[in-house]
């Protein structure tokens, strides 16, 4: 990738002596691995795998059935591997490592012939490595800037006839899967190779929402579903597990732990034949900014259960039942000293739903929700409201608690939750419990735009609730 080339290559050293160090920034600072430059003028940041070490990863994980996937970039999020060999780019450049997240211009360049026989190269030794069948060539986000002024790439989209620099990526991606059938190696790439004509034996993984992955199984490609909205573990789960003070991990979308459960890998209207090419999913963790294990932990666990039951099993229930038996996997994880998040979703209750068949008004509108048989006690409470799909979001402008139709106090902020959440939790406070009294959480709710929106509503027992509360729930269950 760009900020690193993470594996060695024996053909050509400097990738990794070159390529896997970059200057380290401020959110690096608690990383794994900090070096002095040679220079001695500056810290870096990286690493790799020896083969060795790919060996043993290899070796471990096949005995448990496990078979790892490398995913080497190409032609895009190359500036790791131009760095330390610029004569592969269109300009020759110099090139600087990565050092931020992005989309980056310079990239392979597919006019020069020795570029592919650098690919090819680097392939040879990583079929070698990875016994197969996929090899995964990324083919992702790759700006077509260089090639549009290059005159190698000119001449090659001239001489094969290529109508313009998409096709020109997809004679690439096409080319570098012809060489890994080859090594008996089959091609994985991100759903941009669609552009400019799919290679004949793709398998595609689709990372912008689902179409991608839809139209390649149309046409009769195996497809790997990874939507960014529902699969992204590097996501966190909600606002409310971003580390403090640590603007780097933080990103605008959240994949909350329902939303990855209600994950439907295979669209409704393929027809079997086309279904039988949706492989499964993936979820998917970039560790560019993931520091330590207990991190990587804290972003995988639970949601990688809930993506696991989606995938595994053919009688998945509904989100309050799998978050009812996520205690005997956090026991599990506890034992195995996983550092999960413990996700205040997992214990939360079901209280309601909206959907699109609801209409919700473009005004303001109240929804109540029954909440006496919930309430264990006096306390603080929240009602969360979690989107799961569609295009549009709702707007929230108050929870009001009432008792016996009573308003006994309102938390009034505005929220929103659809493909962008915020301030979408509300706060109930309840002093005292009146035995015998009906409490009701009654929200004003719109959908501005459209009623095209769908989402779950929970009800959570704030911290100093949560802990008297789980403990006798966790008894019960064992009970
Ligand atoms: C991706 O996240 N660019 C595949
Ligand atoms: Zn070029």
């Amino acid at each position: 990738d760009d900020q690193g080339w993470r594996i060695e290559i024996k053909k050509y050293p400097l990738l990794t002596s070159v390529g896997a160090w970059r200057p380290a920034d401020k959110s690096d600072l608690e990383s794994i691995k900090l070096i002095p430059s040679s220079d001695g003028s500056s810290m870096l940041y990286g690493g790799y795998y020896t083969q060795d070490d790919i060996r043993e990863v290899v070796t471990y994980a096949a005995a448990r059935y496990v078979t790892v996937v490398p995913e080497i970039e190409m032609p895009g999020h190359s500036t790791a591997a131009l760095a330390a060999y610029p004569q592969f780019s269109c300009t020759g450049g110099p090139f600087r490592i990565g050092a931020l997240w992005g989309v980056f211009k310079d990239v392979y360049c597919p006019g020069k012939e020795e570029t592919f026989t650098f690919i090819e190269n680097v392939l040879d030794e990583v079929c070698e490595l990875f016994p197969g069948p996929y090899v995964h060539v990324g083919g992702d986000e790759c700006p077509k800037d260089r090639w549009r002024n290059c005159s190698d790439c000119k001449k090659r989209i001239q001489e094969n006839g290529l109508k313009d620099e998409n096709e020109l990526q997809s004679y690439f991606i096409k080319r570098v899967e012809k060489y890994l059938e080859t090594k008996h190696h089959r091609l994985v790439g991100w759903n941009e190779i669609l552009q400019g004509g799919l290679a004949p034996d793709a398998t595609v993984m689709s990372w912008q929402g689902i179409s991608g992955g839809r139209t390649a199984a149309s046409q009769g490609h195996d497809v790997i579903m990874s939507p960014e909205s529902n699969c992204y573990f590097d996501h966190t789960a909600d606002v409310g597990s971003n580390p403090k003070g640590s603007s780097a991990f933080l990103f605008v979308s959240t994949v909350p732990l329902n939303k990855v459960y209600a994950f439907e890998p295979t669209p409704a209207d393929l027809t079997p034949e086309q279904a039988k090419h949706i492989l499964g999913a993936q979820g998917n963790l970039w560790t560019e900014r993931i520091p330590t294990q207990d991190r990587l932990d804290y972003m995988a666990f639970p949601r990688a259960i809930a993506l696991a039951e989606c995938l595994w099993t053919s009688h998945r229930g509904d989100f309050p039942d799998f978050a009812s038996r996520l205690v005997r996997h956090f026991n599990c994880l506890d034992l195995n000293g996983v550092k999960y998040y413990d996700d205040p979703l997992a214990h939360a209750i079901f209280i309601g739903q909206w959907r699109p068949a609801d209409q919700l008004s473009k005004q303001p509108t109240d929804v109540d929700f029954l909440i006496t048989p919930h309430l264990l006690g006096p306390g603080n409470y929240a009602v969360r409201f979690e989107f799961l799909e569609g295009k549009d979001q709702i707007d929230i402008n108050s929870v009001v608690l009432l008792e016996n139709g009573k308003e006994l106090m309102r938390d009034a902020h505005p929220g929103f939750s659809g493909p962008k959440s915020q301030a979408n939790s509300y706060v109930l406070c309840i002093a005292e419990l009146k035995p015998g009294a009906t409490y009701t959480a009654r929200a004003s709710i719109m959908a501005k735009k459209s009623s095209d929106t769908k989402g779950e509503v929970f009800l959570l027992r704030t911290p100093s609730e949560t802990k008297s509360i789980d403990a006798k729930s966790t008894t019960d269950r064992r009970d």
